[in-house]
């Protein structure tokens, strides 16, 4: 089967940082293009992450510079989670420069030019692909799908009623549900399926010695206990190994709304299971994972990787 051409979003981050190793390792993924926002860390450290965990993996994608904060409200970073330099404290050899240009124009310029619909991965705040499709928007003609680690059908993790993703920028959310391009979203429910539990830490540690495996052990490592789980949620390779093996997941579609208000509900993400109502534009959320399954892909991928 060809490879699917698609575009990564993120804000390296510790989990985006094996999201990227997850898919520049798949051969199901053809990854044209990462484009970087600032989320877990500043603009700054999520951009040097990102080349530094390509240039790790010894791929050669280009690394496009985004907006350093959401559509509206105040920038705030996660590194409580992250650690301050957003690898949990793990320093990785510096990656190359990035990219010239902006990342919504990249993302513009490729999409508009790509021969066969584009797939976007979007495991950050989704500014740089609200802007994109903002800015034109017909790109989404052109949009295979969008798929997003973001939201939650219950509990937030930034605040109780909000998911980090859609907290920092639930404007951009919403543009991208509202674009007519199919939306598939991995959220909090999702994820808290894929906990790396120290016997899963040690099961992917044995795995192989490669460096970027090394280095994803380390980071994992590395990374805080969750407050009450018994590992934490491995939030965004659940959005890249739905592209890779749909198989471990099962789905629902679902009318969605994002709550915009100021207040403690802002980022909420109004997720109807039942149907009841159109309260916005259905999306395709995916309800359950195989973990066992999950895992053992992550391993057997990061093996393949220097
Ligand atoms: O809420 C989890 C999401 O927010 C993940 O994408 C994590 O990297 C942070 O960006
Ligand atoms: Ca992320």
């Amino acid at each position: 089967m060809n490879p699917r051409p698609v575009i990564i979003d993120c804000d390296p981050g510790t989990d985006d940082a094996i999201a990227l190793m997850l898919a520049l390792a798949s051969p199901e993924l053809d990854v044209q293009a990462i484009t970087v926002v600032g989320g877990n860390v500043g603009l700054e450290k999520t951009l040097a992450n990102a080349l530094a965990v390509v240039a790790l993996t010894g791929k050669k994608v280009p690394v496009y510079a985004g907006a350093a904060r959401g559509l509206l409200g105040p920038f705030t970073s996660e590194v409580r989670v992250h650690g301050e330099n957003g690898l949990a404290g793990i320093v990785l050899p510096p990656g190359a420069a990035p990219a010239p240009g902006l990342a919504l124009d990249a993302l513009r310029a490729r999409v508009r030019a790509a021969a066969a619909p584009l797939t976007l991965l979007g495991i950050g705040p989704a500014t740089n692909l609200a802007l994109a499709l903002m800015a034109e928007p017909d790109l989404a003609g052109n949009i295979a799908e969008i798929v997003l680690m973001s939201g939650a059908w219950g509990e937030g993790n930034v605040t109780p009623a909000a998911e980090f993703n859609a907290w920092s920028d639930p404007e951009a959310l919403a543009v991208l549900l509202a674009c007519g391009a199919p939306v598939a979203m991995a959220t909090l429910d999702l994820t808290a399926q894929a906990l790396v539990t120290p016997a899963r830490l040690a099961a992917l540690g044995a795995c192989g010695q490669g460096r970027c495996l090394s280095a994803a052990r380390d980071i994992l490592a590395a990374s805080p206990a969750h407050p009450f789980l018994p590992g934490a949620p491995l939030h965004d390779p659940c959005a890249i190994a739905y592209l890779i093996r749909p198989t471990l997941f099962t789905t629902r579609l679902c009318p969605i709304a994002i709550d915009l208000a100021p207040g403690p509900a802002r980022g909420r993400t109004h997720i109807d299971r039942r149907g009841r109502h159109a309260i916005g534009p259905p999306t395709l959320i995916l309800e359950t994972l195989d973990a066992a399954g999950f895992f053992a892909l992550l391993g057997e991928r990061l093996t393949r990787l220097p």
